[in-house]
């Protein structure tokens, strides 16, 4: 197949090139698009034929149930059987932004999106060209990551061109994403709401709307949210995730790092700023200043899929503070560990 990638700055959208990318969506088309939080993979979130085609260039198991997006709470409406009062209140809150809620689905949903679940998950994203591709095809559009199955998600045009190239018909580049890491998925069918996945939106900003909280565990997760396996995130590379107080952790990296260097094993270290230049004879990679968790979320996918590059057999990680998005960090660095 041959891919067109189009550019569009987000700041100044083009309307030629949306209105091309809408009408391949309508046509049954999949695009590759920026969202605040990864590039998605969309396809026109009523047309079967057109969703099978996402599960087929990803490698995904039909399993694993998709996002479906939209461009205001309105269009809700169509696609759910009834709306709590909680997501009316999160949605006033969050929306459009990185927080994904799985609700009742109404009829007009397909199974192919809920993988044969009775719940669709839905989320309206804040970046400009995502609202424009959605308000220019003028229907629902699913999208789950666009990386192939179990790969590191993508937070640029590049990312997404390495893993799908030849296999869609369109990728968007517009440059980087802002959060870098994927949106909060909360099941809102029940009190109180359960977090299915960490993301965007932080369990404390969650909070503050609602203290009826409760975090999946893994167990409760994979029953809930099938496609959320337990190795997930992750890079080709082995990922070791070393987690204690930053001087014990330090050495104990350098300990791990020295014995697979010995064994012949390239290797890289994911690091804070501050901590940059204690691994000297490795391949470092830094997130940014460990206080600063949004720029470290942001420069994770980014640092990992480099680490790849570069052909490093192993990726030792440093572990990152338990709060705001740096949960959601942590998450992912244990997933991709696991
Ligand atoms: O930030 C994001 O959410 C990105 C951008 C493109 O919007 N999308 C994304 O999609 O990460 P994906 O397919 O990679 O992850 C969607 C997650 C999966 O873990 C899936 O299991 C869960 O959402 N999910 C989808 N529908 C669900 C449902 N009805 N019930 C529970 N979990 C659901
Ligand atoms: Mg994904």
């Amino acid at each position: 197949m041959n891919t067109e990638i189009i550019k569009i700055n987000p700041e100044k959208i083009d309307q030629k090139k949306i209105k091309k990318a809408g009408q391949a969506i309508q046509d049954g088309k999949i695009v590759a698009f920026p969202t605040e939080t990864v590039y998605g993979l969309g396809a026109n979130a009523l047309n079967e034929k057109a969703i099978e085609k996402i599960f087929l260039a990803k490698n995904r198991p039909f399993y694993d149930p998709l996002i479906v997006h939209i461009s205001c709470l309105e269009e809700i409406i169509d696609l759910v059987s009834e709306l709590p009062a909680i997501a009316r209140k999160l949605a006033e809150k969050f929306w459009p932004g990185p927080l994904t809620m799985v609700m009742k689905k109404s009829t007009k949903v397909s199974d192919i999106v809920t993988s044969g679940l009775d719940t669709v998950a839905i989320r309206v994203p804040v970046h400009p060209v995502a609202q424009a591709l959605i308000r220019e095809a003028k229907r629902p559009i699913v999208a789950p990551s666009a990386n192939l199955f179990t790969h590191v998600s993508p937070t640029n045009a590049k990312h997404v061109i390495d893993d799908l190239q030849g296999k869609v018909n369109i990728i968007i580049d517009s440059g980087k994403t802002s959060v870098g890491l994927e949106s909060t998925v909360v099941d809102v069918t029940e009190l109180p709401i359960q977090i299915l996945r960490l993301g965007g939106v932080t369990v404390e900003q969650i909070m503050k709307v609602t203290t009826e909280v409760s975090i999946a565990n893994e167990d409760n997760k994979t029953k809930k949210s099938p496609g959320m396996l337990k190795k997930h995130y992750s890079p080709k590379a082995k990922l070791i995730l070393v987690e204690g107080k930053n001087d014990k952790m330090i050495s104990n990296i350098l300990s791990i790092a020295s014995k697979y260097k010995k064994n012949g094993n390239k290797v890289g270290i994911i690091a804070s700023s501050e901590n940059s230049d204690k691994y000297i004879g490795y391949l470092v990679r830094v997130l940014g200043n460990a206080n600063d968790l949004d720029t470290c979320a942001r420069n994770l996918y980014k640092q990992l899929r480099l680490l790849d590059e570069m052909k490093c057999d192993i990726i030792i990680s440093e572990n990152y503070e338990n709060k705001g998005i740096g949960r959601a960090i942590m998450d992912r660095l244990r997933r991709a560990s696991s």
